[in-house]
């Protein structure tokens, strides 16, 4: 039988104590991290969720109570009353390192077998078995900081939309489901045969139906669910910091937003952010960066050579102009050692990734100049070249031509990250946030071979472009704002459509038919009878945010119980398959199962 806590109550965490408790007679709980045992002495660290604290026993110790310490082992559960008094060997690597308790009272309230890894930060475990055992894993000081963070920075949230007159309402988990953004995850209803229910992707509907019904301000942390593949900084089921506001326009929505930035760096970071942050309009941040979520912590910026090699006959650049693409660059300055032929080979795998078919580079050094491409172009050509990219000794030039700019955007967008990265360009100290404005409403879908919105359907569009909206709708610019953080999408918003009419249209212009649209959206058009007020919103993602403030690149670090590549969460084991008997209840004949 494991020993109990009665007479014990916990008095401290194990950082709270200090030599000014020197003397004093403390109770610390937690779990045995490592113990040394040297025949007359013996040392247990015990951890708690703050870090840890060296326990002490001795000659003097009770014989009960040192034999109990002698027969501890790695993650023991344990209690311990003892005198807090100062060390002799100072462990300067710990907060508590000054001190050590002399235990008087010592109970093992439950037993470990051996874990599958030991629990400790400098490891190198597998993923997979990390998350197996997350709840070990998540005994781990990293873990626990991270979720701290997490927790912080919901609660600094909460606070600061509490002071601005935000009210958190909870919206439903079972919905409808609609057929634009992402794939839903579906909830079959046993009470109505056939029938669906989708996991919210995001609250959009109801938050702006809560507009509609006076609630003015709005805020919920909540979770979305969306059945897309997952990478490194996304998740099947991820939480959002979802706000919308009524009576306002984009710039109100921003001010409140960057008070809100500002306030969570100082309450979580003690950081000081300079606001307004800068706005970067979507075109110019392709155009300049290759992406709609730039790190303008490095420069690397493209370049177009389009205007340059409108005459060229090289086959390569003249096929994508040709086809409405375009030929642009990165000029990596002072690159020329480290880039060599072989490092080229290696970025042209890379870029080919994103569907570029192939890298043109010049190079060089202080003895060479070589290049894949300028044998096909002319004299002139090639020093117009160089004087556009300002080519210098040291320089390798790197060029993508594609018939699709977003070819070309996605593979230099995603070169110039990979460039800083391996170059060591960033400094990781800095933390640079924008936003991107006036992204375009709508973005052509080869799949489904229409217009689909960039946003979402209700997203407003600009009023100078209105006029455009049918006869050149990919020319339409959106009131629609995300907030960048270090390269990542950290949020995004927009002002939303009020105007029944003007809905109506955009409906029309995605290809809704009426009575799809009212199928799909009726109780959100018919509610938009009733006096819409004018609103817009935006949703942070809590998991990225919290990435971004404790530094980690991989989202599993900053969810408790995350699931992997495969949406499967291998420590329950699910998704799981279930009994006949439920499958009958829901009306579901399964037609092929996994292996
Ligand atoms: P959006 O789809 O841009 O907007 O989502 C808002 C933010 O949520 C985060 N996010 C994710 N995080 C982790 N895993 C995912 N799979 C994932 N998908 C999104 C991102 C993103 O910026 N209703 C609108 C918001 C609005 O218009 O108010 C929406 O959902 O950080
Ligand atoms: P080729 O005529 O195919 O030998 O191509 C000459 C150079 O152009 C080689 O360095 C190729 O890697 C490069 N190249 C081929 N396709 C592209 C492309 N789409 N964009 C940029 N460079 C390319």
């Amino acid at each position: 039988m494991a020993d109990t806590m009665q007479g014990l109550k916990r008095t401290h965490y194990t950082t709270q104590l200090t030599t000014q408790q020197t003397g004093e007679v403390v109770t610390v709980a937690g779990w045995v991290q490592k113990s040394r045992n040297l025949g007359n002495l013996i040392f247990i660290d015990l951890r708690d969720r703050s870090g840890i604290v060296q326990l002490a026993f001795d000659d003097s110790t009770d014989r009960g109570i040192f034999e109990k310490a002698a027969s501890v082992r790695g993650e023991y559960c344990i209690m311990a009353q003892g005198t807090v008094r100062r060390r002799e060997a100072v462990n300067k690597e710990i907060p508590t390192g000054e001190i050590e308790i002399y235990v008087t009272d010592f109970r093992v309230l439950s037993k470990s077998i051996t874990p599958p890894f030991e629990i400790t930060d400098q490891t190198n475990v597998k993923e997979e078995l990390r998350l197996k055992y997350r709840y070990l894993d998540l005994r781990r000081a990293s873990m626990q900081r991270y979720l701290a963070t997490r927790h912080k920075i919901a609660k600094v949230t909460r606070d600061y939309f509490d002071q601005h007159g935000f009210m958190e309402i909870e919206t439903p988990v079972l919905v409808k489901s609609t057929p634009e953004g992402a794939r839903d995850y579906l909830v079959p209803s046993r009470i109505h045969a056939g029938k669906f229910y989708a996991l919210p992707q995001s609250p959009q509907i109801y938050k702006q139906l809560l507009m509609l019904s006076g609630f003015d301000r709005y805020l919920q942390i909540t979770k979305c669910f969306r059945d897309e593949d997952l990478r490194a900084d996304r998740q099947p089921e991820f939480t959002q910091i979802d706000l919308e506001m009524s009576f306002v326009e984009q710039d109100d929505v921003i001010a409140i937003n960057e008070g809100y930035l500002k306030y969570l760096f100082k309450q979580v970071l003690d950081m000081d952010i300079q606001t307004p942050l800068r706005r970067i309009p979507y075109a110019e941040a392709m155009n300049r960066y290759g992406s709609d979520k730039p790190d303008t912590r490095f420069g690397l910026e493209l370049m177009d050579l389009s205007p340059i090699l409108k005459d060229t006959t090289f086959k390569v650049f003249a096929g994508a102009l040709a086809s409405g693409g375009s030929v642009r660059a990165i000029n990596v300055k002072g690159a020329a050692d480290k880039l060599t032929r072989k490092e080229i080979d290696k970025l042209t795998d890379f870029v080919k990734s994103y569907k570029a078919k192939g890298l043109a580079y010049t190079r060089v050094t202080s003895d060479a100049h070589t290049s894949s491409f300028e044998k096909f172009l002319t004299p002139d050509e090639v020093s117009a070249l160089h004087t556009a990219v300002g080519l210098e000794t040291g320089d390798v030039l790197l060029v993508v031509a594609d018939p699709k700019n977003t070819v070309v955007f996605a593979a230099l967008g995603a070169l110039r990250k990979h460039l800083a990265e391996k170059l060591e360009l960033i400094d990781k100290t800095k933390f640079d946030l924008l936003w991107v404005t006036d992204f375009p409403l709508f973005e052509f879908s080869e799949e489904e071979n229409r217009y689909v919105s960039t946003h979402h359907p209700f997203t407003h569009p600009n009023l100078e472009d209105l006029p455009l909206l049918e006869s050149h709708p990919d020319q339409v610019r959106s009131i629609a704002y995300d907030i960048v953080i270090n390269g990542y999408e950290a949020g995004g918003g927009s002002i939303r459509i009020h105007d029944q009419e003007l809905q109506d249209r955009m409906f029309r212009a995605l290809g809704f038919t009426e009575e799809r649209a009212q199928e799909q959206f009726g109780f959100l058009m018919d509610a938009f009878r009733y006096g819409a007020p004018p609103h817009g919103g935006l949703a942070f993602g809590l998991d990225r945010l919290t990435m971004i403030f404790t530094g980690t690149e991989n989202i599993k670090d900053v969810i408790a119980f995350p699931k992997v590549q495969n949406a499967s969460d291998l420590m329950s084991q699910c998704p799981s398959e279930v009994e006949d008997k439920a499958l009958q209840d829901l009306h579901i004949a399964v037609s092929e199962k996994e292996d």
